[in-house]
Formats: C-alpha cells, sequence, structure tokens
C-alpha cells in the first residue's frame, strides 16, 4: 500500500494542488497536503517550539545551488531578505545552501520572488526530488579537475530539476526566470531510448509521482572529500588525464545517513562503486540510476524508501544490472584512486589566478549579529563572490594580495578568525539546528554544542591532551542525522530529552561509519563516560593515531571496562614495590642497556600491557 504522501504527491497537479490555494488563505499556515508540496519549492513548515501559547507558524527556505556559488549579488539579496522578512540570520547547511528561518506565510511570494529574480532557486530544495548537488567549494581557477567538478554538477542539477513549471507559476506568476540549459542536458533529459522516461509527461523523468525519497548527489575530484562523497546517494568522481583532459567518471551509488531510534531495519550506510562511465555518458548513467530508484525504491515506507536500501537488499551486483537495462550501455570497470582527504579549505589560500581566497569559519553556519553586518560589508565593498561549503562554512573569493590584510583585520574584529586562532574541536565539529525550530528534534544540538565543545576541551586539558589534539565531533537532536553524526569520531545522537546516544569510530577523512557505544547518557554523564575514553587514548594511542582509530582498535568491551575502573587521571608518578632479586636483575640489564631503572622498567611494563591488551581485544 503507497504512503499518504505518495497519494498528495499523484492528486497535485505537478506541486500545485492544493498549495496555490492554502497560500491564498488568511491563515497562518497550510494544510497537511500543502506542507508536503511546499517542501518540493524548497520550504518548510514549522512552529516555534519555545512559544508554548498556540502555534507561532512560520516558513523555513533553503536555496538551491549546485557547487554552493553564490554572486555577489544573490548574497546580498539574502542578507537582506533574512533581516526584512527572515529571523535576522543566515543558516549555512551541510549542502552548500542558505536557509533562512522565520518567514511568514504572507510573505513567502515575496521572498521566493525576490530570490528568483536574481538568480537563485529554493526548487527542489527539499522534498521527494535531487536536492542541491554538492562539489568542492575552492574556486581554483588553475586546476581543470575542480571545474570539470563544477560543470559536472551543474548538469546534474539542471537534468534533474523539476520541469512542469508550478514553481514558477505559484511564485513568479509563470514568468519563466531561467538561464538556458546546455544542449546535452536537454538531450540527455529527453532521450527515451531505453523506457526511462514517462513519455509525453511534463515531467519526463519523475511523472506524477516523482521520487520515493529526497535523493543526493555530489561530484568531486579524487583524494578530495570535502564533500562527504559516501554518504550521497549517488557519488561521482571526475578522472582526467596527464594532460589535465576529462576522460570519465567514477560512480559510487547507495549512500545515505538517515535512520530511526529502535528499528534495526533502518541504518546510516556508505555508497560503494557501481563503475566507470565515459565523459559523454555521465548524465544517461545517472539518469538510469535514478530511474532504477524511482521505479523499484519503496512507496510504502517512507522510512524504507532512500535508494541505499535497495541497493542493500539486491546487492550491488544485481542494481548495477537494473540500472544497466536503463542505461542501454554496461558500466566499465571502477578506476583506482588514491585515498580520500577531508579538506576544509578555511584561511588564506591562492586561487590559481594571481587572486586569492578565504575560507571563513562560520560557528554553525550560523550568520548573525556584528559577523552578519561585516560579512556583508566586506562582500559588498570589495564586490567578492562567494561559495558554500559542505561543512556550514563560507568561502570568501577573487580578492586581490593587496586587500588581505585589511579585511583579515575587518573579519578579526567581529571574531571571524583565521583557523588558528580557533579551538581545532570548533573548526571540524558540526550541529544541526534542533531545537526549538525543528519539529523532529528530541533533544538540543545546535544550542548546545558549544558548552559540549568547551567541556570535551576541558577534559582534555585535564587528563593531559594538548591543544592540538582534536576529534570530529557532531550533534544532532534525533537519528536523523542532519549532522551527518554518523561519520564523527564522536557523535551524539538525541534519544530522550537531555540524553544522547554516543557513536564512536568515524574518521576525519570521512570513510568510516561510527557505531553505538552507548545509549541514553544523560547529558551531564558526559565527564563521567568521555574523560576515561581520552585518558586512554592519551595513554595508549599508537603515535599519531586519531581517536576514532584508536576506539576501533581497542573495541568497545575494553572501553566499556575501562569506564567502570577509572578513577581519575594520573598525576606524576606512583611506587611500585619489587621483591629485591627482581630489582637486582632489573638493575642490571638497565646497567647494560644504558638506562634508568624506572625507563626500562616502565618499558617493559607498557610492551607486555600493549601486547596483552591487543590479544584482549581480537
Ligand atoms: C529544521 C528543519 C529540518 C528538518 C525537519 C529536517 C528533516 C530531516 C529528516 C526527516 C531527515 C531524514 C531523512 C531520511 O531518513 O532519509 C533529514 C536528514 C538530513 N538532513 Fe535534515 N532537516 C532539517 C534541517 C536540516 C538542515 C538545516 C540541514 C543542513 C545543515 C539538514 C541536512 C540533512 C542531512 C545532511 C540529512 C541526512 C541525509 C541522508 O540521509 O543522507 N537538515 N532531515
Ligand atoms: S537531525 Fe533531527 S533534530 Fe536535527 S535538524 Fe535533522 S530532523 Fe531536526
Amino acid at each position: 500500500k503507497r504512503s499518504k504522501v505518495e497519494l498528495i504527491k499523484e492528486n497535485s497537479n505537478f506541486l500545485r494542488f492544493p498549495l496555490r490555494e492554502e497560500l491564498e488563505t488568511e491563515a497562518p499556515n497550510i494544510n497537511e497536503s500543502a506542507v508536503q508540496l511546499i517542501k518540493f519549492h524548497g520550504s518548510y513548515q514549522q512552529a516555534d517550539r519555545d512559544v508554548r501559547s498556540g502555534k507561532a507558524y512560520q516558513f523555513m527556505l533553503r536555496t538551491k545551488q549546485p557547487a554552493g556559488i553564490v554572486t555577489n549579488q544573490l548574497y546580498k539579496v539574502m542578507d537582506d531578505l533574512a533581516d526584512e522578512f527572515g529571523s535576522g540570520t543566515l543558516r549555512l547547511t551541510t549542502r552548500q545552501t542558505f536557509q533562512l528561518h522565520g518567514v511568514l506565510k504572507h510573505n513567502l511570494k515575496t521572498v521566493m520572488s525576490t530570490i528568483i529574480k536574481n538568480m537563485g532557486s529554493t526548487l527542489g530544495a527539499c522534498g521527494d526530488v535531487n536536492r542541491n548537488v554538492l562539489a568542492p567549494a575552492a574556486p581554483f581557477k588553475n586546476r581543470k579537475d575542480y571545474l570539470y567538478a563544477v560543470e559536472a554538477a551543474d548538469k546534474l542539477a539542471a537534468l534533474l530539476a523539476p520541469q512542469a513549471g508550478s514553481y514558477y507559476d505559484l511564485w513568479v506568476d509563470g514568468e519563466k526566470v531561467m538561464s538556458a540549459e546546455p544542449p546535452d542536458v536537454t538531450q540527455a533529459r529527453n532521450d527515451n531510448s531505453h523506457g526511462t522516461n514517462f513519455e509525453g509527461s511534463p515531467e519526463p523523468i519523475y511523472g506524477t509521482q516523482f521520487l520515493p525519497r529526497k535523493f543526493k548527489i555530489a561530484v568531486t575530484v579524487p583524494s578530495d572529500n570535502s564533500v562527504d562523497i559516501l554518504t550521497n546517494d549517488i557519488g561521482v568522481v571526475t578522472i582526467v588525464n596527464e594532460a589535465d583532459e576529462l576522460q570519465g567518471y567514477n560512480i559510487y551509488v547507495g549512500g545515505g545517513m538517515g535512520r530511526t531510534h529502535r528499528i534495526e531495519t533502518s541504518f546510516p550506510r556508505l555508497a560503494e562503486p557501481l563503475g566507470y562511465v565515459s565523459k559523454d555518458d555521465l548524465l544517461h548513467a545517472v539518469k538510469a540510476i535514478v530511474a532504477t530508484q524511482r521505479d523499484y525504491g519503496r512507496r510504502d515506507d517512507r522510512r524504507q524508501a532512500r535508494m541505499k536500501y535497495l541497493v542493500h537488499d539486491w546487492g550491488i551486483d544485481k542494481f548495477r544490472s537494473v540500472v544497466e537495462s536503463y542505461y542501454g550501455k554496461q558500466f566499465e570497470t571502477f578506476q583506482t584512486l588514491p585515498p580520500w582527504k577531508f579538506e576544509s579549505y578555511l584561511g588564506w589560500h591562492e586561487q590559481g589566478d594571481g587572486k586569492l581566497f578565504f575560507g571563513v569559519h562560520v560557528d554553525n553556519g550560523r550568520i548573525k549579529g556584528d559577523a552578519k553586518k561585516t560579512l556583508r560589508e566586506i562582500i559588498e565593498s570589495y564586490q567578492l563572490s562567494v561559495r558554500l561549503t559542505p561543512n556550514q562554512n563560507l568561502i570568501l573569493c577573487d580578492i586581490r594580495p593587496s586587500w588581505k590584510s585589511r579585511i583579515t583585520k575587518t573579519l578579526a574584529q567581529v571574531g571571524l578568525l583565521a583557523p588558528r586562532h580557533i579551538d581545532s574541536l570548533n573548526l571540524s565539529s558540526m550541529a544541526c539546528p534542533a531545537l526549538p525550530l525543528c519539529p523532529l528534534a528530541i533533544a538540543e544540538a545546535e544550542r548546545g554544542i558549544p558548552s559540549i565543545l568547551k567541556r570535551i576541551r576541558a577534559m582534555f586539558d585535564k587528563v593531559g591532551l594538548k591543544e592540538a589534539d582534536s576529534m570530529v565531533v557532531r550533534v544532532t537532536g534525533c537519528p536523523n542525522g542532519c549532522a551527518r553524526p554518523y561519520m564523527a569520531e564522536l557523535g551524539l545522537v538525541g534519544d530522550g530529552a537531555n540524553s544522547y546516544q554516543i557513536w564512536l569510530g568515524g574518521t576525519a577523512n570521512q570513510t568510516r561509519l561510527a557505531q553505538t557505544f552507548m545509549e541514553k547518557v544523560k547529558i551531564q554523564d558526559f565527564e563521567r563516560v568521555l574523560e576515561p575514553l581520552f585518558y586512554l587514548w592519551k595513554a595508549r594511542r599508537t603515535s599519531e593515531e586519531s581517536f576514532g582509530d584508536f576506539t576501533m582498535r581497542m573495541g568497545f568491551d575494553v572501553l566499556k571496562s575501562h569506564i567502570e575502573t577509572y578513577k581519575g587521571p594520573r598525576t606524576g608518578r606512583s611506587r611500585i614495590l619489587l621483591d629485591s632479586d627482581v630489582h637486582a636483575a632489573l638493575e642490571k640489564q638497565a646497567d647494560e642497556k644504558g638506562l634508568s631503572v624506572h625507563k626500562l622498567a616502565s618499558q617493559v611494563l607498557l610492551d607486555y600491557l600493549n601486547g596483552s591488551q591487543d590479544s584482549d581485544s581480537d
């Protein structure tokens, strides 16, 4: 039996009815069917949960811009809209987009049409369609592979944008404010040689049902994992030859983060290699994958509807062969790639054309207050363009070297510091918006993370970890995992009021899933659980071993028993008594090796303990 949302989509005349009617009523909100439809237009209806009397309805708008590219003009427009019609802040998301909160229903049309007329868009930013397509945010002008990645992201976004026109009907009275799309995109969309299309439909790929669920694509270049490539439904990697000419693309499929507490059949999953396609085949191959998910993804249960479950249930080989029937070709062998590296692009970098770019760290992606005002002034007076990163940060582009010191100083005055002046824990952490606006939140995230990070740093200090020691911490208010906590070295996932699941074991380069370590840990108990782990990490890590790798190597049983027996960090030295013959033998050996008795004894004991520890955890 198809779920309720499926019927709403089907009966909506391509996302119009009853949204158009509901938008015209005097009420501050819209009905349930319209709530489902407005998501496809890039908006969520929300109610402020801190307001107890009645429902304080408002709308969140999410923009869509492939590769996070924001023109100078669009930035200024978004900044103005936040002040005039929103809550006065701009939120940067993990998909290189803006979120504008607090828009009232009667202002929606003004806000939407302003964005559209300034060549921005919100179409398909939410809903069961392809969402914003990610690509590395670094504006390198002399790296062809990066330019190919942006071009591919743009084309994939165009290919999979809804076509039936309701967006323009509703928000700009039918005016088509769009730049022309490349001819190969139109050709690929209309091509129906392998039964991918609804012939004659205004939505040739999506039809009346659209996709079973949200759909996410990221494009990158080998080794640059700034886009969390493996958490997407489709991950595309550009492959160039030695002369930097584009050859083709590696394609991964089946990643996704969302899960539901206590439902074992829901889980986060990493994408896996599907194959390689040559450069002219990318659009057709991606369309074939989308058609496969469209026709075989589950439509009865939205919690099982993401493509990752289809790939999981079928296995990659069956999945590939069904995709090939829509593609009309076979995939070639996935090409060998170098290891992935996380890139943040914070701080100053060369753009490759004589100009510079500066990656600004924005705490939790929230641009507000003086920082908002100053960013706006800099962007306006130097006429900079902007890129949004997949980690809720922002890059100022096209900066002349002679402006560098003035810009650095001005930003520093409002607390937007170069990365070396910011706690490394803050640089790599993320939190979702959660309370008070997210209807699904059961615990704090964005509002809670500043104090959580301070407490972690204090624990680090207490157990003797250094300032440079860091880890990837991510916090979400519920298991949907909007801030990708299942890839973190320490993930905190709200599972009750002031209580969290603890996930351990992700990596800094975002290539391994974390695992549930403990559940229902109260926020006031974090020290009891975490301090022993940090202490053990400091005492037992091999050189350079990250916290994520360490927790995986130790095994969760060892970590848990250590928490039980932990008595606080050891300070200074302690004495142990030895029998005199043991001491004499030790002294003799130490002499022979030219070591102190203390040093030799410590070494021998540590070797022994580490050795027995390893066999424990096997
Ligand atoms: C406040 C309103 C929001 C609501 C109601 C919301 C709702 C959801 C839901 C229901 C899911 C689970 C989807 C699934 O199971 O497949 C999800 C996942 C996700 N959301 Fe949100 N979200 C919100 C805000 C955000 C924001 C602000 C961001 C970015 C900063 C974000 C990024 C994500 C990501 C990355 C995922 C994981 C997607 C995946 O499975 O790959 N969300 N969200
Ligand atoms: S993770 Fe949960 S609480 Fe956080 S924004 Fe997403 S849906 Fe809301």
